[in-house]
């Protein structure tokens, strides 16, 4: 027995080199940790439990018979955060470029398996070149193998990726398949091909992280949820995450300990909207003064800044906050914003998250380059997904809500459980000039004093329609509250909705508007 464990202890000896010293030294040079070093950090100390450790690749073509090495690429099993369940896997670069072989592949479908039929997380830590182009169609199988999984898992049980090293192929569409994409400033790109073959097919010169770099996904394909300065970032960032999902979709989130007291009355509210309507201000400063320690964490920072999506927690409980950002583009509704929002609310509503909408919306952005690249599409993703989110949704309308807009978000018409309004609020078709200008264009036209008449009419169309007592006549706003009063009465909200049940008609799926 003593050499059967000698043999034993050898060989995870050698599966916990992965690819050699050599090759270790070289991944830290880039800045880089090892997979198993990511999975120490990751997870709860001591609470990893490895599988398939000793699984090895079956290929024996262009010289693969010589590579053999334990775990084959990729480190898999299951661990806590927090104390909470999780299944990890975490590629390893080290040995042949983290690519995914049959084996590899079987060894994430286990574990995405055994995620499923348990109920708890999926966290992949991503640094692979993609199919082992050495295995030919037997990794493309593999990889399909993964996506069927990545889709059936989607809406039953969080999935979250980090990209943490130069990933391409189908290192690339799995994660793009699962709810939340991190990625780490310069050491992690993801494409579909790389820099050479962009040259070879477009003849367009790219570098990696123009192509596919942190910065590129997080601001101009959207593809990427939260940059990290670094890999520690990046996995605390993902703790951070788990903590306000619930394990799969047949439980709520976790209600944490609650200091901040729920009828904190906040009063720089009472000045944070401007006089001026049309003058900017930071709907993050209203976010945060509302919610738990006023501790917002941001999803999807810097792309599309007209909204923003984030969790944070009410009395305890997280909530997803949905808000246009006025500091932006006025927090006009756009096609990547509408693009943004729609995902953030499925997801919530996928993971019984409750919605918090902040809304000051000017409208739809109008013009061509919108039309033409489809607004009218994307835009009903962000209308699709507030009507079918079942989840308990409560809305704050702290000044304008006007046209399309003001239904899209979160309206008490597409099933908002309770609507308020500030005391600030504007609710109408639109905005005081253009309505004018359009109802009033032939007495401005025949006007001596045409500035005078228009100056009188917007004033009339104000005093009539740019309050929220029109909307609270009608009871599509539930309560008209003062600022400061917002987090008690969102608290309060919240635990009357507790309890609430709604379920959509059965069909197979919607169709929403893709
Ligand atoms: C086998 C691979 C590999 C791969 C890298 N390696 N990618 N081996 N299959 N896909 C090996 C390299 O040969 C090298 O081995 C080691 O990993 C490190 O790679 P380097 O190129 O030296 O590293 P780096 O310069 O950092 O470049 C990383 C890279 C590049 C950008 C990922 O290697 C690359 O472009 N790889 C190919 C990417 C790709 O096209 N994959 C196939 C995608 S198709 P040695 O022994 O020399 O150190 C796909 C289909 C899925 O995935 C379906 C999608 C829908």
């Amino acid at each position: 027995m003593p050499d059967k464990i000698t043999t034993l202890r050898e060989r995870k000896a050698l599966a916990l080199k992965g690819g050699g010293d050599k090759r270790i030294a070289a991944q830290h040079k880039k800045g880089k940790l090892t997979a198993r070093e990511r999975i120490d950090l990751l997870l709860d100390e001591n609470s990893f439990q490895e599988l398939d450790m000793l699984v090895r690749h079956r290929s024996s073509d262009f010289g693969l018979d010589k590579q053999k090495y334990y775990g084959d690429g990729v480190v898999t099993g299951h661990g806590r955060i927090e104390g909470r369940l999780v299944f990890v896997f975490s590629q390893d670069f080290t040995v042949l470029g983290g690519s995914l072989s049959e084996a590899y592949g079987e060894k994430i479908c286990k574990i995405m398996d055994r995620a499923m039929e348990v109920g708890a997380p999926v966290i992949g830590l991503n640094d692979s070149g993609g199919a082992r182009i050495q295995e030919g169609v037997v990794s493309l199988g593999a990889y399909a193998d993964i996506f069927l999984r990545n889709t059936l898992a989607s809406g039953v049980v969080p999935q979250i990726s980090a990209i943490m090293g130069p990933c391409a192929g189908g290192a690339v569409y799995s994660p793009a398949i699962t709810d939340f994409i991190f990625m780490v400033r310069n050491t992690s790109f993801m494409f579909v091909t790389g820099p050479d073959v962009v040259k070879t097919v477009t003849h367009e010169e790219v570098t990696f992280d123009q192509l596919g770099g942190a910065d590129t996904h997080a601001n101009k394909s959207g593809v990427s949820h939260l940059t990290a300065e670094n890999e520690l970032e990046c996995l605390q960032a993902i703790r951070k995450l788990v903590g306000f999902v619930p394990q799969n979709n047949m439980e709520e989130p976790p209600i944490v300990a609650c200091e901040d007291p729920s009828d904190r009355m906040d009063e720089s509210l009472k000045t944070v909207i401007p006089d001026n309507p049309n003058k900017a201000y930071d709907m993050k400063d209203v976010i945060s003064a509302v919610v738990d320690e006023r501790d917002f964490f941001e999803i999807h920072k810097d792309y599309a800044q007209n909204i923003i999506v984030g969790f944070g927690r009410l009395g305890g409980r997280a909530v997803g906050v949905v808000a246009n950002q006025p500091a932006s583009l006025a927090g006009v509704l756009d096609i990547d914003s509408s693009k943004k929002g729609a995902r953030f609310v499925r997801f919530c509503d996928a993971f019984n998250i409750p919605l918090v909408t902040f809304v000051d919306v000017p409208g739809f952005l109008p013009g061509t380059d919108q039309e033409w690249r489809g607004i009218i599409t994307n835009g009903a993703k962000l209308l699709y997904a507030f009507c079918e989110a079942t989840v308990p949704k409560i809305t704050v309308i702290t000044r304008k809500a006007y046209g399309g807009a003001y239904d899209v978000m979160s309206s008490k018409h597409i099933r908002g459980d309770l609507n308020f309004a500030w005391p600030s609020a504007e609710i109408a078709v639109m905005g005081p000039k253009g309505a004018v200008e359009i109802i009033f264009k032939k007495d401005i036209e025949e006007a001596q004093d045409k500035e005078k008449v228009t100056d009188q009419k917007i004033n009339e169309y104000r005093e009539r329609f740019a309050n929220p007592y029109s909307a609270a006549d009608r009871g599509y706003v539930d309560e008209i509250i003062e600022p400061q009063e917002t987090r008690l009465k969102l608290i309060a909200g919240l635990e009357m909705l507790a309890n609430k049940v709604v379920s959509n008609p059965a069909k197979k799926h919607g169709n929403i508007p893709l």
